[in-house]
Parts: C-alpha cells; sequence; structure tokens
C-alpha cells in the first residue's frame, strides 16, 4: 500500500514537473507520453489515423513501462483495444497487410508488449506475423524477403525487422521451438550483410532491386536502427559478439559529429529534417534508431553513443519543445526550431527520452 502511495505521489510530482530540465528523461518522457495518449482513438485502436507508426507509437509505450514500474499496467486496455481493433479499422485480419515491413513493425511491437504484459495471445500474434512473413522467404535474389506482397523489391527495413523478429522469438518461445527461429534469423543476417546493402563504411541503404539483384537507393536513419536491434536479440540468442561488433560499427558511424545522418552538433537528422519536408512516414524514422541504439548501449557500452543519446534528448527538450497547459508537444526537428508536433514527431521524442533514461537509469 505504501508502495503504491508513494507511485501515485510521485507520478503527481512528475505531472506537476514538467520542464524541471533537458535531463531529466524520465520525467519529460511521461509528459510526452501523456500526450501521445491524447491522440489515441479508442474507436480505430491507433494514433491519430497512422497505421505501421501507431505499432512503434504502442511500443513505445510498453518501452516506458518496462522502465517504471508505477507505469507497469498503465496502457494494458491499450494494448487490448488495439489488439482487438485496430487491424479491422483498416480492413485487415491479424494485422496482416500488403507490406511485410508494416507486419514486422507490429510483430515486433507485440513482442515488445509481450514482455511486459507476459500476455500469450500477443506472443501468438507475433508468430501468426512471422510466418506471414516468412512466406517469402527467399526472394528470387538468393534469399531475403520482399517488401510487399506484390513481390516487386526487397527492402532493407523488411529484413531487418525479419531478422529482430526471427531472433526475438528464439529469445522467447519454449526452449524446443528456439532453433526454428534462431536458424530463420542466422539466415537472414548473413543474406542481409552479403547482399551488398550494407556500403563500405557501414551506411544501409534502402534495399536491392529484384531484378538485378543490386543494392539501390538513400539512407534513413531507421534502415540503421532496426538492424543494431536485431543484432542485440541474436547476441542474446547465440552469445555470439560478433553481432554486437558489426552493430557497433553501424552505430559508430551513424554517431560521428557531421556526417551522413547527423548534424555537426550531433543531432540525429534524415534527409528530409535537413529539407524541411518530413511527413508522417519521414517522421517516424528516427524513433527506431536511437530506441534499438539504446538496446546497444545496454549490452555494450559507447561513451560516444551515451553522449549522442543524451545530447539529443536534451536537444529535444531545448529547442523542440512547446510546453502549453502542462502538455509536452515534441516537433520533429531535434535541432529545432519547434514545428507543430503531431502523434508521430511526439512517438519518435518519446523513444529518444526513453532511450535516454534507460541508458542513464
Ligand atoms: C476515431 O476513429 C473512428 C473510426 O475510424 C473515426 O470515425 C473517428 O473520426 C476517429 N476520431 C478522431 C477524433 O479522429
Ligand atoms: C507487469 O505486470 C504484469 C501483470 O501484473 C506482470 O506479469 C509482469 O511481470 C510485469 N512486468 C514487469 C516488467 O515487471
Ligand atoms: C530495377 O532495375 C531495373 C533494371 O535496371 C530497372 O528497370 C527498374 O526500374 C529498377 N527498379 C527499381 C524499383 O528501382
Ligand atoms: C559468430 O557469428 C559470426 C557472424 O555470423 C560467424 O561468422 C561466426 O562463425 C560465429 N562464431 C561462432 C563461434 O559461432
Ligand atoms: C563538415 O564536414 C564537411 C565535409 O564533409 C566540412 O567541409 C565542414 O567543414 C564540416 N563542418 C564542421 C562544422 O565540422
Ligand atoms: C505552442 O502550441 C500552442 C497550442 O497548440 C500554440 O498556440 C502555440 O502557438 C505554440 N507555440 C509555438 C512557439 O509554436
Amino acid at each position: 500500500m505504501l508502495s503504491r502511495i508513494l507511485g501515485a505521489l510521485s507520478l503527481l510530482l512528475a505531472a506537476s514537473r514538467v520542464a524541471a530540465d533537458a535531463s531529466s528523461y524520465h520525467i519529460n518522457a511521461i509528459c510526452t507520453c501523456d500526450q501521445l495518449m491524447r491522440w489515441y482513438n479508442w474507436t480505430s485502436g491507433v494514433w491519430q489515423d497512422y497505421w505501421w507508426e501507431s505499432a512503434n507509437m504502442m511500443s513505445g509505450l510498453a518501452s516506458l513501462s518496462m522502465l517504471d514500474s508505477n507505469y507497469n499496467g498503465t496502457y494494458f486496455d491499450v494494448y487490448a483495444n488495439t489488439f482487438l481493433v485496430a487491424g479491422h479499422t483498416f480492413g485487415y485480419q491479424n494485422f496482416q497487410d500488403e507490406y511485410y515491413d508494416d507486419e514486422g513493425w507490429w510483430a515486433n511491437a507485440w513482442l515488445d508488449v509481450y514482455d511486459l504484459c507476459q500476455n500469450p495471445s500477443y506472443l501468438e500474434m507475433a508468430i501468426s506475423l512471422f510466418n506471414d512473413i516468412h512466406a517469402s522467404w527467399p526472394t528470387v535474389c538468393g534469399g531475403g524477403v520482399y517488401w510487399r506482397k506484390s513481390r516487386d523489391y526487397i527492402a532493407s527495413i523488411a529484413n531487418e525487422l525479419y531478422i529482430h523478429l526471427a531472433a526475438g522469438l528464439a529469445n522467447r518461445v519454449p526452449s524446443d521451438q528456439k532453433q526454428t527461429y534462431l536458424d530463420a534469423a542466422t539466415a537472414g543476417w548473413d543474406w542481409f550483410w552479403n547482399s551488398g546493402v550494407v556500403t563500405s563504411d557501414y551506411f544501409i541503404v534502402d534495399g536491392v532491386n529484384q531484378t538485378t539483384c543490386q543494392p539501390t537507393g538513400s539512407i534513413y536513419t531507421y534502415n540503421q536502427g532496426v538492424i543494431l536491434g536485431a543484432a542485440v536479440e541474436l547476441y542474446k540468442a547465440t552469445g555470439n559478439s560478433t553481432y554486437l561488433d558489426l552493430a557497433g560499427k553501424i552505430a559508430d558511424a551513424v554517431t560521428t559529429p557531421n556526417s551522413t545522418l547527423t548534424s555537426a552538433s550531433g543531432i540525429l537528422e534524415d534527409g528530409c529534417d535537413r529539407q524541411d519536408d518530413c511527413s508522417g512516414d519521414g517522421e517516424q524514422f528516427k524513433g527506431p534508431f536511437i530506441k534499438n541504439l539504446g538496446k546497444l548501449q545496454l549490452v555494450r557500452n559507447s561513451d560516444q553513443w551515451l553522449n549522442f543519446i543524451t545530447t539529443n534528448a536534451q536537444s529535444i527538450w531545448n529547442h523542440d519543445l512547446n510546453i502549453t497547459n502542462n502538455a509536452c508537444f515534441v516537433g520533429d526537428y531535434w535541432a529545432g526550431p519547434y514545428e507543430p508536433a503531431d502523434a508521430s514527431s511526439q512517438s519518435v521524442g518519446l523513444d529518444a527520452l526513453v532511450a535516454a533514461y534507460a541508458v542513464t537509469k
């Protein structure tokens, strides 16, 4: 009882100290999360009208709750509601749609929610999505999964999510089922690194052209991120630190100031940030990078990554925030200036604050 009262007190304190300072990552994450929830639609089961992005938003709630036991349980009704209604809102059964990457976002998010709630339905949903994505392996380029069911492109992101999911399942299913998922994850990883999408300086291009089997496309933050989380899951499943060595090279490349995805002052930015034209999709990319960099930092400490995560979380609070009536709105441009937030920019800010909270806790 006492701990419940103390818990309630600390929540009250948190609510009244929204802007205490930029390094109060825990309090700032709670205020950011509270505003994100004001965009949740109980009828549709998603945030505003975002589909795959809502998977990441749901994962953000679960990630905060994992770190703060006062928040375990807070959003159980949200997960249950989304589980029941979100797919139907968009006309899909069991979160299966035309795009394998959408399915991968949802499946990995259900694993995060499963870790928190331990509800087996969420694990089963992730498995059913894995089976649907796995049915597209191998592509005509010697392995990998397609971007979408029309099989006209092989996207890096769909493959990273697939490896992450397979390794994540290997770590969560009963031990007699582990090997199947581990085999899928290692085959996915080996194919990915041989496909040509990873450049010699450890940036990842958008995908592989299924006509030429050659790597193609631009460099985005989310493609640098999901593979880090996949490496952490593979490391946990095998104890093989080679996965972390390779992930570390990608993380080092991105977190170097004045590089392909990072400003001279060390702030993460996609091409669309630099051109000031991120849409809902592009707005969402930075979140998976910083979230997964945080996971890597927790298993392999690097001062450069730690500094990067906290620098970005502080920049959000100092330059990319609008506090109105004690509600914290986070815009898309982490270096500022603030531009009006929506659920997508908000959830990406939450990912950064939760990552900073996790690595400094
Ligand atoms: C919530 O979702 C329902 C069902 O999709 C929709 O009809 C309604 O307009 C949404 N509400 C808001 C505030 O967007
Ligand atoms: C959260 O609460 C659920 C239900 O009470 C419990 O099963 C689970 O272990 C808790 N999760 C964490 C991370 O403490
Ligand atoms: C793939 O390569 C072929 C042959 O060069 C080209 O015609 C096609 O436009 C490419 N597809 C994509 C999606 O880039
Ligand atoms: C560890 O993983 C790497 C990358 O897949 C592989 O080349 C190596 O053989 C593995 N090491 C062991 C001891 O299994
Ligand atoms: C950033 O890098 C470019 C070369 O890529 C260089 O010309 C420029 O001076 C650098 N800026 C800073 C602030 O280091
Ligand atoms: C902050 O948000 C409020 C409410 O949406 C808005 O009225 C105000 O103009 C915003 N301030 C800035 C600096 O954008």
